[in-house]
This record gives structure tokens, sequence and C-alpha cells, in this order.
């Protein structure tokens, strides 16, 4: 299916500023199966290159329900979307698939990759990712302390370092 409504490409040809992507235009991250899966918003990340493969890096505090699908699979995508999705983004970004199943909501449809993750017809590009190392992050290791003060409950974040296994975009 994804084939036929994306055409795969390779890391190096992304079109686009990662640091706009990611930080003004939004990600979503799902992880979990097709029948049973979750996403989220998310705007803090990196994408690049690490022990010769391309990566993202993706941020999650662990209170997100996101968190328990993505600790348990192997694998996650991450979707970009066009403007005319930002109210679908924020809604994702704003609602935890613990109050509304977001597996219903109008207008994303949901889609297999090749691994086995979920992802979007409506995106206008996918990175299908597996897991390859997650961190958290170390309070005592801070540099500047104003980042302390992203961390008022000290729900420090989880890092996963996702290898890009495979992108498509439309
Ligand atoms: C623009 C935007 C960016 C966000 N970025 C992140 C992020 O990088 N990491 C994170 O843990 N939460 C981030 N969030 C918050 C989650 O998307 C939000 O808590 C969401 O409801 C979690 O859904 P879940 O509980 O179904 O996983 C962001 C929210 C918005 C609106």
């Amino acid at each position: 299916m994804i084939e036929k409504l994306f055409r795969k490409i390779n890391p190096e040809d992304v079109r686009g500023n990662v640091f706009s992507m990611i930080g003004n235009d939004w990600m979503l991250i799902t992880a979990g199966k097709r029948n049973h899966y979750n996403m989220m918003t998310a705007s803090w990340g990196s994408a690049g290159v690490l022990w010769k493969k391309p990566v993202i890096f993706v941020f999650i505090r662990p209170q997100r329900y996101t968190y328990e699908f993505i600790e348990k699979q192997a694998n996650f995508t991450v979707s970009f979307f066009n403007e005319e999705y930002r109210d679908l983004l924020n809604l994702c970004g704003t609602t935890s698939g613990r109050d509304l199943n977001k597996m219903n909501v109008e207008g994303l449809t949901a889609m297999e990759t090749p691994s086995g993750a979920v992802a979007f017809e409506e995106a206008k590009l996918v990175m299908e990712c597996r897991k390859i190392y997650y961190d958290d992050i170390e309070p005592d290791f801070f540099q500047i302390f104003d980042i302390e003060k992203v961390y008022p409950a000290e729900d420090y974040h989880r890092f996963y370092i996702g290898e890009i296994l495979q992108m498509w975009e439309k």
C-alpha cells in the first residue's frame, strides 16, 4: 500500500530543512501495530548520521501513552505533514491516547509499513525506524542550568535513536 502512495527516497535526498521540519512543522511519532497503536506530536529531536547509519532522535517523556508503545516495539515511524494537518497535529499533541482512542481520529488513515509499523496515508514524508538505542536525560549532566526549568516535574525525557530503515515521500 505504502508503495502506491509514496516513493522511496534516500535520506540524503529529503527536501526541506530538518530544523524547520521538526521544530516548526512538527512530526508525528507513531508506535504500535496496525490493530493497536498510538501517536503523538513532537517538535524536539534531530535527524542525522550516527554509527554510519541515517538516524532520527526522538524525545519522549515517560508519562506519554506513546512511551508505553515505543518501549514495547522494535520499530516506530515518524511522519511529516503539510500545513493543512496542523489541527490534527495539535490534537495529537494535546490529547493523550489514554483519553481518546487516536486510532479513530478522523482525517488520519493508518497504513502498515513493511516492518509492520504504522504510519499515515496523509503524510507527505514518512520515516520508518528501528530502535537502536535509548537513554534517559540525566539532570546531573546539564551544563547550563536553565535546561532544568523544562522539567519542573522531573519527568526527564527518554530519547530513542531510530535507524531510518526507509524513507518515503509523495
Ligand atoms: C508542538 C508540540 C510538540 C511536542 N513535542 C513533544 C516532544 O518532543 N516530546 C514529548 O514527550 N512530548 C511532546 N509534546 C507533547 C505530546 O505530544 C502530548 O503530551 C501528547 O498528548 C502525548 O500523547 P500520548 O499520551 O497519547 O502519547 C508536544 C506537543 C506539541 C503540541
